[in-house]
């Protein structure tokens, strides 16, 4: 074959690679053949310079910066929405357009959730990606084309025979939440400045002069219109559109959805709500728009915003408050963790007063004082973050934030770690109340050996009364104690002592996460269950031995060495042993012998019974992989309710469904089951 024919069908399966990528995401090849393919391209256009086309995947990867971009005037404006927080809004909205549009007409709408990123608008012509431009004021924006070519979801070109000689289509840049803090633990663990948020993160990576820095950011976009079409192509409905561009390669929503009557684009709007923090991309409403492209036209704009569309807000996830104090908190492994204190501030749908600081790295990069005005984030349940703070409003008595010299529990020394980040108080169980609390409270936690009833609150007045020092004491409880204690009644007592008698029968793998041995959380527990089968082994492990557990690294395994060298843990190990703990005996697997080796599961919706993150480790002791998207390649789906285009993609491509129950009876009956 010769070079130009072989290179054109290199651009061609690359082409088609990256559709199924980034587009469906849903690959065919693995990422290395996928590299491959790529290597020979590059190589054989380094051969051939003057072969090199502007449609060559090889054009992504971004060319000599720009000194400025140039500005573009929009063919067609650029609209706004108009914005509504309350579903009676949102009916008013629908009763104007009816009004509008005269009795008897049908309306129906399309909801389509609000992506938070940039506006920006997409020139093919004759299918060629020719111009990408931002919004700007909504009349003239800049031209970053050689920014929007980098990014793998944006077809550089459409081959599709019905594709419009001239058109703009018109989405949303975005950076998607594990991409965005993947990058940023990059950029904190280089030293670098991390993203503010996944908005500003798309923002900037956009407003690069150098297209190479754009194209190492993980953008992606969603189309949700069209800008304007020549050449005779006459849609009737906004659904029409969107499947033509969908058809052509572009990346649409699979979450947008039709609907006839107001109802049910409120449970459209409850449901997506429930499921924002699993969408996997920041969203800040729902733009509800009417679908027929004659209605549209009927109804018009005023004042730059379209009468036929709305956006419905959702709560925000970020907001400014005061920072009132910083208190240090010590945990279960003596780590003194700063807590901002905050004036209470409604965001992310609830009153927020609390946030994390990380640690005093944090405090410094942030450069945040007591009494500085701060931006905080609260997007689903992860704890709340400060994540800047406001300028130009710090009070002249602004204080800034030291590191106490002492545990504030206990007053021993509070000492740095080597890699600096990390302060702890160097009292450990025997002397710090704080760590020895803590590490009860985990003991009983419902991960390790789910002590029902035993809460944070009795396991401190517990401690407080000097009534158990760890969790060995626990089974030494009587009715009598328990019952003695205040806002404890004689019910209640029995049902404490009830759970702690079930608790007695656990497996190995909760057992040794219950240990809290620093560095080991329950996946590591159940590696280590099912590599040593039981816990001597697993005590007389060395450095080596240790090292042989998959995903056991160097760090980990000196820290359970340490451990167990520890003759207080050993002893209190044997007294829990002797109070009646025992597991089922584990049988030890080869990796290949695993119930689920060679097998890819994904996770979709909302599990009842156990997080996300629960049924991994879960499905992962037993062997299988559990992937983020759903492809030919995989082997079971778990769906549970609010499942949305991961389900979709299941069903279209024959993979098998299960839902929670059958999870949970399969894992039970292989020996990782939720009780
Ligand atoms: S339609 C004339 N659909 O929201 C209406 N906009 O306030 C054109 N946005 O700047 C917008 N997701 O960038 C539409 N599914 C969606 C959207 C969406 C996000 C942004 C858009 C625009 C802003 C309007």
């Amino acid at each position: 074959m010769n070079v130009a024919a072989r290179l054109e069908e290199l651009r061609a399966l690359i082409h088609y690679h990256n559709h199924r990528y980034h587009v469906l995401d849903d690959p065919e090849i693995a990422d290395a053949e996928y590299d491959a393919l790529f290597d020979e391209l590059l190589a054989l256009e380094a051969d051939h310079p003057e072969l090199v086309t502007l449609d060559s995947p090889s054009q992504r990867v971004g060319g000599a910066p720009l000194s400025g971009f140039r500005t573009v005037r929009h063919e067609r404006p650029m609209l706004s929405l108009d914005k509504c927080t309350a579903t009676g809004e949102l009916e008013d909205w629908l009763k104007r357009c009816r009004t509008r549009l005269g009795d008897g007409e049908t309306i129906r709408l399309i909801c389509e959730p609000k992506i938070d990123g940039v506006a920006v608008a997409l020139t093919y012509e004759n299918g060629l990606l020719t111009l990408g431009a931002t919004r700007g004021d909504g009349n003239t924006g800049e031209d970053i084309t050689a920014n929007v070519r980098t990014i793998g979801a944006v077809p550089l070109k459409l081959t599709a025979d019905d594709v419009p000689p001239r058109m703009e289509v018109r989405g949303e840049i975005y950076m998607p939440l594990d991409a965005f803090e993947r990058f940023n633990e990059r950029a904190l663990a280089s030293g670098q400045k991390p993203l503010i948020n996944p908005r500003n993160g798309a923002a900037g990576s956009l407003r690069q002069l150098d297209p190479r820095l754009t194209a190492q950011r993980p953008l992606t976009m969603f189309c949700y219109g069209l800008g304007w079409a020549e050449g005779g192509w006459t849609p009737a409905s906004h659904s029409e559109v969107m499947a033509k561009l969908a058809g052509w390669g572009l990346r649409v929503n699979a979450d947008a959805a039709a609907f006839d009557d107001i109802d049910s684009v409120e449970t459209y709007l409850d449901g997506l709500l429930a499921r924002r923090d699993k969408l996997g991309y920041d969203i800040d409403g729902v733009v509800v728009k009417v679908d027929s492209l004659a209605q549209q036209d009927a109804l018009g704009a005023v004042t730059r915003k379209p009468r036929w569309a709305i956006a419905y807000k959702y709560p925000a996830e970020e907001a400014t408050t005061r920072l009132l104090d910083v208190e240090f908190q010590v945990g279960r492994t003596g780590a003194v963790t700063p807590v901002a204190r905050l004036e209470p501030v409604f965001v992310g749908g609830v009153t927020v007063s609390n946030a994390t600081l990380h640690n005093m790295d944090e405090i410094a990069r942030l450069d945040v004082h007591i009494g500085d005005t701060v931006m905080v984030r609260r997007a689903g349940d992860v704890i709340p973050q400060i994540i800047k703070v406001v300028e130009g409003k710090r009070p002249r008595n602004a204080k800034a934030v030291a590191l106490p010299v002492v545990c504030p529990v206990c007053g021993s020394d509070i000492v740095r770690e080597e890699d600096g980040a990390v302060a702890r108080c160097s009292g450990g169980v025997v002397r710090c109340e704080a760590q020895r609390k803590e590490g009860i409270k985990h003991f009983a936690s419902r991960l390790a050996m789910d002590i029902e009833g035993l809460g944070d609150k009795l396991v401190e007045q517990l401690a407080d009364a000097g009534l158990i020092t760890d969790p060995a004491d626990l089974y030494g409880l009587d009715l009598e104690t328990l019952a003695a204690l205040p806002r404890m009644a004689k019910k209640s007592s029995e049902n404490v002592l009830a759970a702690l008698e079930k608790s007695k029968h656990t497996t190995l793998a909760r057992f040794i996460y219950a240990l809290g041995i620093r560095e080991v959380g329950e996946a590591t527990a159940a590696g280590l269950a099912s590599h040593f089968g039981e816990l001597e082994p697993l005590m007389a492990a060395d450095q080596t031995a240790l090292e042989a557990v998959e995903d056991v690294g160097p760090v980990v395994a000196r820290s359970i060495v340490r451990y167990f060298e520890d003759p207080a843990h050993r002893q209190m190990i044997r007294r829990l042993i002797e109070a009646g703990v025992t597991w089922e005996p584990v049988q030890v697997v080869s990796p290949d012998e695993q119930p689920l080796a060679g097998q890819t599961w994904v996770l979709t919706g909302t599990l009842e019974s156990m997080t996300r993150d629960e049924a991994r480790a879960r499905l992962t002791a037993l062997g299988a992989k559990v992937a983020g998207s759903v492809s030919k390649k995989t082997t079971q789906v778990v769906a549970g309710p609010g499942a949305g285009s991961k389900l979709d993609r299941a069903e279209a491509l024959g993979v098998p469904v299960m839902d929670e129950a059958a999870l949970i009876a399969l894992l039970e009956a292989n020996g990782v089951g939720v009780d």
